[in-house]
């Protein structure tokens, strides 16, 4: 590796890079420093570098070394003697529950290895999966893992189409779902919707359907499987094969600032060496007397890192819940960590918000005394909210932090560390500091590095080991979306503002693009609206990110009518807003339901045409209207004000 004379900074505020270099070089501290974390896991053969960045920003960590993901998560502990270990407590909506232990894992995961070499596959193949948090979820993605075969888990609640241009970018050659999920305590349909999906993606061989609800479901002779009959029929062994570091784990779809989503890349070594050292530290998790409860679903990166390849690769018992926080009660989540004695619990900070609503005599009814640290995800999380969770969770005691990352990066990079909350007061609402091994700053327009009390934009000046490895199929944009903006020092640019305090504490602020976030959801603007004018409708669309109080942002959309849908709308009275809402839903998936849609004459636009966010966020969030001096024509926000003031 070739590398730069050692520089002071290996945390908090960095200087720039050295002038004149195409891209920030590693730190040999920050490159030793991760070299440790690996050798805590089973490798197959050492690697022959730690870090090779030679053809930036495509990073090789550990590069020459090969491991099996599965084997780390589950084999190792089987053979170190925890077979009997619980790996997780499952527990159902309808509140049936199943207890699988390593041993149990490792049997349900060679298994299922089995069933996908039996239909051929091979490693490299990718493979979509879309399940409810059952335990086949788990088994699923370790199975793919153990095999080199890079899944694409696609979050349950997204629509058909979302699915099928998924399935279709990665060319996926499995799909594995269920015949339904519960819902709120109701059985709904999957299968339908998958295959609807699968019913233009050549790429799809077979589906393999798990049963989860029962009932009638249609079927595809020769293509569809149903899992009880080929997975329960395999051998319960299979040797794993080790691949290399750098071997693809999975791909991730996650929304950008254009109308398609980007299958962000995750490798093997990096990825799993930092999953499972943040995992340990910033839960100070303890395996074999912790019980640790991430309640993401296995749809995101959260689901991924802190559900599946951390805690496993730590060695965590962990609770695996398919519900909704308030079915069939408000107490559900209050009552499970009571029941598991859980120890460890990561949420996100709009059900923390949903928590204070539904009143805090409901936690103070239940046993949460076992709660030693709380962690949050997702979005900034609000210093009420923060105070909250720590009184009526964690007894004003425990630890909370607040972790910042992202799909693209992995793995947590911005947190406090419990273990040192003595010595470091946490702040509420801060995520404070770069993890030891990670380094991050806060820089001006011109990337140059801001001060104390300053706020600017949040980029990564140092290759990590759990970074994406590129966007699936297409380098132009990896570049163009992350490496771009700031070219010249070589930085990879979050997209979030941040400040530094008078401390030198680092605030996330939000995301400075076009990018919503609704629940610790990523939602793009241009997809919502490239959902709206493809509604027969409408003509127009233009969306913004509004303030809400429970869901932190609401997605509000400002559209124009197509002239005889304002001819019906005039004469029936009855409003289009409701089928909108519905399309939306349905051409991307209910979480990107506008909360709002205004029915407007004209949309604001600069003289080249560019739609005037700013001034709809005004609106949207009932503030006074900016300056509309760069409008085409400034009365367009005057008869968009009256029109809704009519209405
Ligand atoms: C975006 C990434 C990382 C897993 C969940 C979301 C926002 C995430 C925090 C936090 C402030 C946060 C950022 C980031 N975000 N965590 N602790 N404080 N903002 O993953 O869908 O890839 O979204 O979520 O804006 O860029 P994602």
């Amino acid at each position: 590796m070739s590398v730069p004379p050692p520089t002071e900074q290996t945390a908090g505020i960095a200087q720039s890079g050295p002038a004149g270099d195409p891209l920030a070089q590693p730190d040999p501290a920050l490159t030793a420093f991760w070299a440790g974390q690996a050798r805590q896991l089973h490798w197959e053969r050492p690697w022959a570098e730690v870090l090779d960045w030679s053809d930036a920003p495509f990073a090789q960590w550990f590069s020459g070394g090969r491991l099996n993901v599965a084997y780390n998560c589950v084999d190792r502990h089987v053979a170190a003697g925890h077979g009997e270990q619980v790996a997780f407590h499952w527990e159902g909506e309808p509140g049936d529950t199943r207890t699988i232990t390593y041993a149990d894992l490792r049997r349900e995961v060679c298994r299922t290895a089995n069933a996908l070499l039996s239909l051929g596959l091979t490693a490299g193949d990718r493979v979509a999966i879309q399940l409810p948090m059952i335990p086949e979820a788990v088994f699923a993605m370790l199975a793919c893992a153990r095999l080199g075969l890079p899944h694409s888990v696609v979050f349950g609640g997204f629509s058909p189409a979302a699915l099928r241009s998924r399935i279709a970018d990665a060319e996926a050659k499995l799909l594995i779902t269920a015949d339904g999920q519960y819902r709120r305590g109701t059985a709904v349909p999957m299968k339908d919707g998958t295959d609807e999906a699968t019913a233009d993606t050549p790429s799809i061989e077979h589906v393999l359907v798990v049963r989860r609800t029962g009932g009638e479901v249609a079927w595809t002779e020769g293509r569809d499987l149903w899992w009880h009959e080929l997975v329960d029929a395999q051998s319960d062994t299979h040797e794993a094969e080790a691949f290399d570091a750098e071997h693809p784990l999975f791909i991730l779809y996650t929304s950008g600032t254009t109308g398609s989503p980007k299958g962000i890349l995750h490798t093997s070594g990096g990825y799993l060496t930092q999953a499972a050292y943040t995992h340990r530290t910033i839960f100070d998790h303890r395996p074999g007397d912790d019980v640790y409860w991430c309640t993401a679903d296995i749809g995101w990166i959260t689901g991924h890192t802190y559900i599946v390849y951390g805690p496993l690769a730590n060695r965590a018992t962990s609770v695996l819940y398919e519900g909704t926080p308030n079915t069939p009660h408000e107490g559900r989540h209050f009552e499970i960590i009571q029941k598991y004695g859980v120890s460890l619990y990561y949420t996100a900070p709009t059900l923390i918000r949903s928590f204070m609503k539904w009143g805090e005599e409901l936690p103070g009814r239940y046993d949460l005394s076992t709660l030693r640290v709380l962690g949050s995800v997702g979005e900034p999380i609000n210093p009420e909210a923060w105070r909250w969770y720590r009184k009526h969770l964690g007894a004003d005691r425990t630890p909370v932090v607040d972790t910042w990352w992202q799909t693209e990066t992995g793995a947590v990079m911005i947190s406090p560390l419990p273990a040192e909350a003595d010595a470091k007061p946490l702040k509420p609402g801060s995520a404070q500091a770069p993890l030891p091994g990670i380094s991050a700053a806060v820089v001006n327009d011109r990337g140059e590095p801001v001060g104390r009390g300053e706020s600017g934009y949040l980029v990564l000046d140092r290759p990590w080991p759990a970074m994406l490895r590129g966007i699936w199929g297409d380098e132009e944009r990896f570049r163009e979306t992350y490496w771009s903006r700031f070219a010249r020092q070589g930085y990879y640019f979050a997209g979030d503002g941040a400040r530094y305090d008078e401390d030198g504490d680092l605030w996330l602020l939000g995301r400075v693009d076009d990018v919503m976030n609704v629940s610790g959801h990523r939602i793009s603007t241009a997809e919502v609206e490239s959902a709206l004018v493809a509604h027969p409708s409408v003509a127009e669309a233009a969306v913004v990110g509004a303030a809400d109080a429970t869901t932190g942002q609401a997605i509000v959309a400002f559209v124009v009518l197509r002239g005889d849908a304002q001819h019906d709308e005039r004469d029936d009275g009855t409003d289009v807003v409701g089928p909108l809402r519905a399309h939306v839903a349905a051409e991307i998936g209910p979480i990107a339901k506008p909360r709002q849609i205004m029915v407007v004459p004209e949309l604001p636009k600069t003289r080249s045409g560019k739609i005037m966010r700013r001034l709809l966020r005004d609106v949207a969030d009932n503030r006074e209207i900016g300056d509309v001096t760069t409008l085409a024509d400034a009365s367009v926000m005057a008869s968009i004000q009256q029109g809704l003031a009519d209405g």
